[in-house]
């Protein structure tokens, strides 16, 4: 459903025609737009977004790069906005992976053939995008509607983009080299890329306006649960009433319990990518199994650069 090849159907090869394009992994056309990379098939979708979108005020817009834990933060309000006391038979956790229910805009609405009405959705709206803020539709940046940002640690974010992605365009090759890999990263090239420009507009942003764009980090989330699940309730104003409520809401989101799931274990979205491939493992610092030393450091000095002199350490 998100970050995939698009659908074969789109048709907007017009649209692309004088644009920088490279090939991404020796497998995947991305072109440059906006000052960022997109394959060919989100262009459309997301000039459609950005052109016709009407926000609501109380619309929620969860936003990321790729591979930076979209999947729990849209599990996570899933549960606070639209499920959050589940009987037995109403946990739409156990019914649908979180990206059915939490659709990734460009990826799944605006096409030619939408998979969801948008002006159907009931209220308050839950929507995802990857898109940087620099091209979210003006009416998002401009009503009172919510938007939540989740940033992940650039070398834990390129080590699980790389396993992504060699899953689905190198599944039966070899891994595409990991040195290139972190070239492509830090030069900005790969999908919805430059990451750390990214992070860093959604981060100025949430500086500015703090009421309006709530900054998570994967890896506080991951070292204090329930202090940051606390903190997004009461953002989306919906706090909780007891610590059982959030013990419970972080429970039906773990990764060992969504990885499980029949649904994910077995099922699959859309362009027969499997839901497993959404979960891995969610560990805080698994890079250090795969970049050597001088990989490291090149990552270390980018973030040094681009994010650290602007106040946020990943
Ligand atoms: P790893 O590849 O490091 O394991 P995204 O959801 O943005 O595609 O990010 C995927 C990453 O988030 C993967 O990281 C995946 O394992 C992890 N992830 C998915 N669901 C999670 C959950 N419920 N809790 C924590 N991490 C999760």
């Amino acid at each position: 459903m998100e970050d995939l090849p698009s659908n074969p159907n789109s048709n907007n090869d017009e649209i692309h025609l004088n644009l920088p394009k490279v090939r991404f992994m020796d497998a995947m056309d991305i072109v440059q737009w906006e000052g960022f990379w997109f394959e060919p098939g989100l262009l459309q979708p997301a000039m459609t977004f950005r052109s016709s979108f009407q926000a609501e005020d109380d619309d929620v817009i969860l936003t990321s790069n790729m591979k930076t834990g979209t999947t729990w933060l849209k599990s996570l309000c899933l549960c606070i906005l639209k499920n959050p006391k589940p009987d037995e038979d109403y946990d739409l956790l156990v019914k649908d992976n979180p990206h059915f229910h939490v659709p990734t805009i460009e990826s799944t609405i605006y096409r030619t053939k939408p998979l969801i009405d948008l002006y159907k959705a009931p209220s308050p709206r839950l929507f995802h995008s990857h898109l940087p803020y620099i091209v979210l539709p003006d009416s998002v940046k401009n009503t009172d509607c919510k938007i939540v940002y989740i940033a992940r640690n650039p070398k834990d974010t390129l080590i699980s983009m790389w396993h992504y992605f060699n899953s689905i365009l190198h599944s039966d090759q070899n891994p595409f080299p990991l040195d290139k890999t972190v070239d492509c990263f830090l030069s900005g090239v790969h999908q919805y890329g430059p990451f750390f420009d990214h992070v860093l507009q959604y981060w100025l942003e949430s500086q500015k306006s703090p009421q309006k764009i709530l900054f998570l980090k994967y890896e506080e989330l991951k070292s204090d649960p329930k202090r940051e699940v606390k903190k997004l309730a009461e953002f989306l104003g919906k706090p909780f009433a007891s610590e059982e409520e959030i013990d419970k809401v972080l429970w039906r989101c773990s990764l060992e319990r969504l990885k499980n799931l029949e649904v994910n274990k077995n099922g699959s979205i859309l362009y027969n990518v499997h839901n497993s491939l959404f979960f891995r493992k969610g560990v805080v610092g698994d890079w250090k199994n795969y970049l050597t030393p001088k990989m490291e450091e090149k990552v270390n000095q980018t973030n040094r650069i681009k994010l650290e002199e602007h106040g946020l350490f990943l």
